[in-house]
């Protein structure tokens, strides 16, 4: 790795092979024992070791164990800010096969962080050069980078702690002509309570900021340019833009400035294999088309990445017997349950039980009249505040029941549901 800054001894000395046994026993020691337990035993096993190694060994486990929990795999270094920022690993492998899928064989990541997308870029073939501007961040990189042990990941990779965004840095990347660059801007500012970070809504506070990637697109030959940015951004027409959904939660955008998919909006979302539903374009098709018509036995709540990308109508074109409870409703509604895997990952369905009256006061004398003392408020629709609602309702939450609030013309209609899967 080309590195200009010096490191504190501990940081380094956990980036060295000499490290390796102590993370182990430090691992063993946080899962089994409290913070202080595990302190204590640690510092009779490496008595030899000076007290700043001892804390950044069981930092590093304690952190390597929270990695683990959230599917990454053991024995990579993380900070607390990188393991909050990095790219999940399912996520990450399907950009880096998309890339593979695209020719891509060669590319530099200029925020590659704790290498995440990095590392499954390589795992998919592909020569990375990652770049990181935090010190510690990229020696921590070069570490995890070196320790893919797949046999498929040969390609050859380089790691460089600089800044992407200076124009030198730029100029001798350009050099190096990739056939793509990805981009991840760090989204996090510090909070000003000087602990916690905390996401950066605006687009040009991100580092690098927005504009700069915006730049890179039509800067860069041939101009292919990546980018993850957050699930809520809008991205501007010229990008192909899929919204990707893990456990039901839009966990990014990914975006491409070239037509890596057919479609210039999809979603990808995962169970078991990845479902993916493509946006047909707004001016080619008639909304109305698959539009409101009366509430069948079922409700189906879409997944939100399908909603984000635009591509409800999409699905319900695709489900025979569906149509949208209105054009304003985020819901479907059909007869018949379709139990393919690729519908269970695209939708919940839920029974429809009753239509009850929307106004709170009418709502809570429905629900006691029916004995319902619990349920889940689905008022994504709705402009209502779900805490006040289920105060002045006195239901507590519930996993099967739940009154679904949603539009219907100018109003609001409510249903009582129980889910079926
Ligand atoms: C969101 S994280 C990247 C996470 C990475 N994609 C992963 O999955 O592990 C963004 C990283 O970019 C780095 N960064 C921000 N601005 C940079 C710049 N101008 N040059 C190089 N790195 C930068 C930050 O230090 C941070 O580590």
């Amino acid at each position: 790795m080309e590195t200009g800054a010096e490191l504190e001894p501990a940081q380094r000395w956990l980036t060295s092979p000499a490290a390796a046994p102590a993370i182990t026993a430090a691992a063993e020691l946080v899962q089994t024992r409290s913070p202080l337990a595990a302190a204590t035993a640690f510092a009779q096993t490496f008595p030899e070791l000076p007290a700043a190694h001892r804390a950044a060994a069981l930092s590093a486990a304690t952190l390597d164990s929270a990695a683990q929990s959230k599917g990454y795999p053991a024995g990579l270094l993380w900070t607390r800010t990188g393991l909050e920022q990095s790219t999940g690993p399912l996520t990450a492998a399907r950009r880096a096969h998309i890339l593979r899928n695209a020719g891509i064989t060669s590319i530099i990541d200029i925020t590659a962080g704790l290498g995440m997308d990095a590392r499954a870029m390589l795992e998919a073939g592909l020569v990375v050069t990652a770049v990181e501007t935090d010190p510690t961040t990229a020696a921590y990189l070069a570490h995890n980078l070196g320790a893919i042990t797949q046999p498929a990941a040969d390609a050859p990779f380089n790691v460089r702690c600089a800044d992407s965004s200076d124009p030198a840095v730029l100029a001798e990347l350009r050099g190096i002509s990739p056939e793509a660059w990805f981009v991840d801007p760090a989204r996090r500012s510090a909070s000003h309570d000087g602990n916690r970070s905390r996401p950066e809504r605006d687009p040009e506070l991100w580092s690098p900021p927005w504009s700069f990637v915006e730049d890179l697109r039509t800067t860069v030959q041939p101009a292919r340019v990546a980018a993850k940015v957050a699930p809520g951004f809008s991205p501007a027409e010229h990008w192909y833009a899929e919204w990707v959904s893990v456990d039901r939660t839009v966990v990014e955008c990914a975006l491409y400035s070239w037509p890596v998919f057919q479609s210039q909006r999809q979603c990808a979302v995962w169970l078991d294999g990845w479902h993916v539903v493509q946006a047909s374009d707004v001016g080619q098709r008639e909304p109305v088309d698959v539009g409101s018509g009366p509430i069948q036995s079922l409700l189906l709540e879409v997944d939100p990445a399908v909603i984000r990308c635009g591509a409800l109508i999409d699905l319900a074109e695709e489900i025979p017997g569906t149509h949208l409870v209105d054009l304003k409703s985020s819901w479907l509604t059909a007869e018949h349950l379709d139990r393919s895997e690729r519908m269970q990952a695209l939708v919940r369905a839920y029974q429809v039980i009753d239509e009850v009256p929307s106004a709170p006061r009418k709502l809570r004398d429905a629900l006691r009249a029916r004995g319902i003392t619990a349920a889940a408020l689905k008022t994504g629709d709705v402009h209502i505040d779900a805490a006040a609602v289920r105060k002045e309702l006195r239901v507590q939450d519930d996993d099967e029941q739940a009154v679904v609030f949603t539009k219907a013309g100018s109003g609001n209609r409510a249903f009582i549901v129980e889910r079926i899967r």
